[in-house]
């Protein structure tokens, strides 16, 4: 079986479209609709209730354009909402999150005994990094860390320069991350400072794991065993909306998408 709809992909913002990117650069046949939830970002400093109601409203708006998958590619909204995406929307269609499919690439790696990971309040305080590799790997030594100054300092521009540099400083040398021996970049916006983490980590063997290539495999195989590929190239283009639309959104979109993308307002919340 094959299937020409389109996989639903949302975050709290833009940053998802680093996964988004990542998803089509894999199945370049597929089309998308993104949903940026611009009017309540940002996620990780929200409560999980909040979290679940905003994603409950995204995944009808996706289900109302006939998408055939969902991906929550946003770190906080996996956190808060997926097992309850899971339980109201799973007999539906296939739901993929940005934290299962690193959970399972870092787990099979039996060489690694430590690790961090860094996010947003609303991802480290929910926990499910810890909880998941309780199951998976109990052996493994999971140190977290929220790290919120970090979405807000990309999407201003900072990155790759002293200021990035210096705030990642103060959160990597904290004793907490002494010894791991890899860090979980468990953020959507967490890609465009990989070079820094690197330069900060430079000659101490600490291995970087960020979510768009891991996710965008995972969402690969899931479309295959659900017969959901699509057979050829759309004609239509892909569709970005947002639930609150200002030229600053879609400026930034240039950081995470490579180009400016074209953002469409609708209101789901009125
Ligand atoms: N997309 C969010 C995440 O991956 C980061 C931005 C936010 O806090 O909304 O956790």
């Amino acid at each position: 079986m094959r299937d020409d709809r389109p996989i639903g992909i949302f975050d709290s913002g833009i940053g998802g479209l680093t996964v988004a990117n990542a998803i089509l650069q894999r199945l370049p046949k597929e089309r998308i609709i993104y949903f940026g939830d611009t009017a309540h970002l940002p996620y990780g400093d929200k409560s999980a209730k909040a979290i679940r109601h905003y994603a409950d409203g995204i995944t009808n708006f996706l289900l109302s354009h006939d998408c055939k998958a969902i991906v929550i590619a946003c770190n906080s909204a996996t956190s808060a909402a997926y097992a309850h995406l899971l339980r109201r929307y799973g007999d539906r269609l296939p739901i993929l999150n940005v934290i299962d499919p690193i959970v399972e690439e870092v787990s099979a790696r039996p060489d690694l005994h430590t690790i961090g990971v860094i996010g947003t309040k609303a991802t480290i305080r929910a926990g499910m990094f810890p909880r998941k590799f309780r199951q998976a790997r109990p052996d493994l030594t999971v140190r977290s860390q929220a790290t919120p100054l970090l979405a807000p300092m990309i999407e201003e521009g900072f990155f790759n320069n002293k200021i990035s540099r210096a705030v990642l400083d103060s959160y990597l040398s904290k004793p907490l991350f002494k010894g791991i021996q890899g860090l979980i970049m468990a953020c959507t916006h967490y890609p465009l400072i990989r070079p820094d983490i690197e330069a900060l980590y430079a000659g101490k063997n600490v291995e970087l794991f960020d979510t768009p290539g891991v996710v965008a495999r995972a969402v690969a195989r899931s479309l295959e065993q659900h017969g959901l590929l699509r057979p050829r190239r759309s004609a239509l283009p892909h569709a970005f909306y947002v639930s609150d639309f200002t030229d600053s959104f879609e400026r930034t979109t240039r950081i995470f998408w490579g180009e400016k993308v074209h953002l469409e307002e609708v209101q789901l919340w009125e």
